[in-house]
């Protein structure tokens, strides 16, 4: 009964997660994007829905099946993403931002298909797109909770930690999940090793499946919840 009762301590919560990597097309078929393949997101999905909330999933470019149980709201480039966080955070008790919003968008996408011209090479102009997390964290509801990520490559556990900070301070969230890339392990990976800090420091780690890493952001983000509530 405990273990009943404890898995349904999101009931009656709102979440919202993205997920995915954006893409920033130069023309109707090409873009840039990157390797995020959502199983973060998803996992994290799946595991709020489990634990009774009613979850939103926006949803960019997955490259694994969203869970049946949540509404899924498809977006292609980080504008799009901003526009859809915009609508469906402003009721949700907590946003986590698993998502890999393109950084960089292209100045002015050719409405046709490019051609090569010649043996020229091609310069592309572009610009930085919003920030997604540091918007939402800008029109932040007081009760809500905001949990943001960060995939970074540090030469040790200090350097990762001290970029995690400075991140977590320039975004506003209330969490920052902190993984180290070096090496490119956790792209489409099963497995993650992550470590949850607050504007105070460290406040959780948890490794091994991203379903048991999922659990472990969204209980440190009920213990802010319970906090701020309070
Ligand atoms: N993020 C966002 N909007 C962007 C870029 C990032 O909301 N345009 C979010 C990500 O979803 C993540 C957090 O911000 O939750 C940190 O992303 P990250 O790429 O680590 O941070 P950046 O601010 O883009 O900094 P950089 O890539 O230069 O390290
Ligand atoms: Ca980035």
């Amino acid at each position: 009964v405990g273990a009943l009762m404890a898995a349904q301590d999101l009931a009656g919560r709102t979440v919202v997660i993205s997920a995915g990597g954006t893409r920033e097309h130069l023309d109707p078929v090409r873009f840039i994007g990157n390797s995020s393949s959502g199983l973060m997101g998803v996992a994290l999905a799946r595991a709020a829905v489990q634990r009774g909330a009613r979850v939103t999933l926006v949803a960019a470019n997955l490259a694994t099946e969203p869970p049946a149980a949540v509404d899924v709201v498809d977006v292609g480039s980080t504008a799009e993403l901003a526009a859809a966080m915009d609508v469906h955070a402003a009721a949700a008790d907590l946003v986590v931002m698993a998502a890999a919003p393109a950084d960089y968008t292209v100045t002015a996408p050719s409405p046709v298909k490019l051609k090569k011209s010649g043996d020229a090479g091609l310069n592309l102009e572009l610009v930085q797109t919003t920030d997604v997390l540091a918007g939402l964290a800008g029109h932040r509801p007081p009760h809500q909770v905001l949990v943001g990520f960060a995939a970074e490559t540090a030469a040790d556990p200090a350097e990762l930690r001290a970029l995690g900070q400075a991140k977590l301070a320039r975004k506003g969230c209330q969490l920052l999940v902190l993984n180290d890339v070096s090496g490119g392990a956790v792209f489409g990976a099963e497995e993650n090793q992550v470590t949850i800090i607050d504007a105070d420091g460290e406040v959780a780690t948890a490794a091994g499946s991203k379903t048991t890493v999922a659990h472990a952001i969204l209980s440190a983000s009920e213990a802010v919840r319970k906090r701020l509530a309070s």
